[in-house]
């Protein structure tokens, strides 16, 4: 073996070594419980009866301004999509046609749009939306679709009451068997 293999073979050895010291300290580290405080600021908890919304609002007009700088490379700047998977504005479920599915054709609730804006949108920076961005953009995707007014106050209460044209358009597999 040369010299320079050699060294090279102990340098790895040393890495891996070292590697196995860090990740036993890191293994003693797991199983501390994480707080409830903690876990909020990681993650969003927001169940589908709508409580764990975070505070902050705002309207689709306020939301046309960020859906422009930080989605519309993506999505259009009508959110008609610059592919079948980022179309966010129209289609049809009843076409007798393949149906188009987009956040307005498709989805049965919009609790479910802030949760997964808030969570991996825009897919370029995810979460680094404040939550009143995420109302102010998701305002702006429904009124595009034409469910919501472009005045109305999205928040943690007005966002339950929208009614999205396909909520029922689903049936309970669970209650089929
Ligand atoms: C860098 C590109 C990119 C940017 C910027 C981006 N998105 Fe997306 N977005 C995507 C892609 C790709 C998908 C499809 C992901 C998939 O199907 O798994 C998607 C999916 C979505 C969906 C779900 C569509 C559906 O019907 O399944 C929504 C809603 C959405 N994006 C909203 C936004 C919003 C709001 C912004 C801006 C704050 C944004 N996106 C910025 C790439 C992007």
């Amino acid at each position: 073996m040369s010299m320079l293999r050699k060294r090279i073979t102990l340098g790895a050895l040393s890495f891996s070594l070292c590697a196995g010291i860090s990740s036993a300290v890191f293994a003693q580290s797991l199983g501390s419980p994480i707080s409830e405080s903690q876990l909020r600021g990681f993650d969003l908890i927001a169940p589908p009866d709508g409580s764990g919304y975070p505070e902050g609002g705002g309207t689709a007009i306020q939301g046309k301004v960020i859906f422009e700088s930080r989605c519309s490379a993506c999505h259009g700047m009508e959110g008609e999509g610059t592919s079948a998977a980022t179309r966010l504005v129209g289609g049809d479920m009843q076409s007798e046609e393949r149906p188009i599915r987009t956040v307005g054709s498709y989805w049965p609730h919009a609790s479910t749009l802030f949760d997964y804006v808030q969570r991996a949108m825009p897919a370029d920076a995810p979460k680094s939306l404040s939550s009143s961005e995420v109302y102010q953009v998701i305002a702006y995707i429904l009124n595009m679709n034409g469910i919501i007014e472009a005045s109305l106050v999205l928040n943690r209460d007005s966002l339950q009451q929208v009614q999205m044209p396909n909520k029922d358009g689903f049936i309970d597999s669970s209650q089929a068997l």
